[in-house]
């Protein structure tokens, strides 16, 4: 079905990849694009941002800028803010923001979908992969580009394809993670997938779908399947707690099933773009055909009430020992949304830690990739690592599970520490798991 001459251009790297949004997803992608010999054009509203990149500097813990510098110094890669260099693309990816605001945000697709909608001429191939509610592409972006006269599917080719990137996973990158792809026709699915193909490790790592809406849904799916079993196994870590049950042990015990279990291990919920996110977008849309979803609406609840949850454990931690929260010190263990990034959206731990000062404890917190954070109005230090022991903490809480806490010392001089996240293992007499 491929129009051989598409397939060849590609063989050749004879295409010009456009990517309109340069952050955690579009930029790994840009690059790998240039790296794998395309000529490749990013686009971005924030002109700083390109300044920077054109300087060889980037702002993605994922991407060394030394790959960004070997890649603008081969003149293989360029980031713009003008939709006229963005022109000389022949496929464009967009891969600007979807947040979610009591209804789906789709202000950065329409203005991401309207500068392409600009530049867009025959022959050309876009392709969405900002997360979205199943629809988005022929819904909105479609008509969009189609304003102008060209036919989506005939004039030009549209496709959706989620995104997968896992920031801080250096096992799972663009190279060797599996795409999911669905355009509009069978060619717009072709030649997504050939393009795609071109930046993967090997052949047969393109998953084709029959629609975009398949492939949007497909996102939707694996990210609301974390939601609910990460909620699932946090309602279970709270009723092992009142049944005297070491969660860790039933879910280590029940990970040894070879088939049909897959482990999920509590914690203060999950933050992050993702997954407290784009569950709603399904949510929302769901609505549309008067459908409820519970188990997305009841996966959240339980999730959002982990931090308050681990807080309350904090409490009878101390209070055990006849101490109070309240003028409590307290230090926090990891401020990111997760282990190994300094990405803070949509953090628990800060949750966590503004639910501790809300009850009076005086709150510190400690991580290598976040060296200053701003909750309730003030700004904050990352407390020295190596300070945290004899500082005279009166508890410390684990909040991500990274390597380094020093927690064992903490144990040895009698800390009391609330670990949320198993980020130690059982510990010594004064370390409680959740
Ligand atoms: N971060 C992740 O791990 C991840 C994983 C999978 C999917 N996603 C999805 O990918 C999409 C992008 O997420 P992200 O994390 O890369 O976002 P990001 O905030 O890191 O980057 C978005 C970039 O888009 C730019 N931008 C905004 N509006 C623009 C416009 N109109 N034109 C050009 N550029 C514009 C911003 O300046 C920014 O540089 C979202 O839909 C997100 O849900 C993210």
């Amino acid at each position: 079905m491929l129009d051989a001459a598409f397939a060849d251009r590609v063989e050749a790297r004879d295409v010009i990849v456009g990517v309109v949004g340069l952050g955690y997803v579009g930029l790994p992608l840009v690059i790998s694009f240039a790296e794998s010999g395309f000529r490749s054009i990013g686009f971005d509203v924030d002109a700083e941002r390109a300044v920077a990149l054109n300087q060889g500097s980037s702002h993605i813990d994922d991407i060394a800028s030394e790959r960004v510098s070997a890649m603008v110094d081969a003149g293989r890669f360029e980031a713009t803010v003008s939709a006229d260099t963005l022109a000389d693309a022949d496929v464009i990816f967009i891969c600007v923001p979807t947040p979610y605001d009591h209804a789906p945000d789709l202000s950065f697709v329409r203005a991401a979908t309207s500068t392409v909608a600009s530049i867009l001429r025959p022959g050309m191939l876009i392709i969405l992969q900002s997360t979205t509610y199943p629809g988005t592409t022929t819904e909105i972006v479609q008509p969009m580009l189609e304003r102008a006269g060209l036919q989506a599917g005939v004039d030009f080719h549209l496709a959706f394809s989620p995104e997968r990137v896992d920031p801080g996973n250096t096992a799972w990158t663009v190279h060797n993670t599996p795409k999911v792809v669905g355009g509009l026709t069978p060619e717009c699915t072709a030649r997504a997938r050939s393009l795609l193909e071109a930046v993967m490790e090997g052949p047969g790592l393109v998953h084709p779908v029959g629609s975009p809406a398949a492939a949007e849904m497909a996102k939707l799916l694996e990210n609301t399947y974390r939601a609910v079993n990460i909620a699932l196994v946090n309602e279970l870590a709270m009723l092992a707690h009142e049944m005297g049950i070491n969660t860790w042990e039933v879910i280590d015990a029940a990970a040894t099933k070879p088939f049909g279990f897959q482990a999920f291990y509590p914690g203060i919920g999950p933050g992050g773009h993702c997954i407290p996110v784009d569950p709603h977008y399904l949510a929302w849309k769901a609505r549309e055909f008067d459908f409820p979803t519970k188990f997305i609406e009841v996966a959240a609840d339980v999730n959002a009430g982990m931090a308050r949850y681990v807080v309350s454990r904090v409490q009878a931690m101390l209070n055990r020992d006849g101490r109070t929260l309240d003028g409590a010190r307290v230090l926090c263990f990891g401020a990111a949304f997760k282990r190994g990034v300094s990405d803070m959206r949509n953090s628990r731990a800060i949750r966590v830690m503004e639910l501790l000062e809300d009850a009076g404890a005086k709150v510190e917190y400690t991580d290598r990739l976040v060296p200053t954070l701003t909750f309730h109005d003030r700004q904050r230090k990352s407390f020295p690592l190596g300070d945290v022991v004899t500082a005279g903490f009166d508890a410390a809480v684990v909040l991500v599970a990274d390597e380094g806490w020093p927690l064992d010392e903490l144990d040895g001089a009698g800390v009391r520490v609330f670990d949320a996240v198993n980020a130690g293992g059982e510990g010594g007499g004064h370390r409680e798991r959740l």
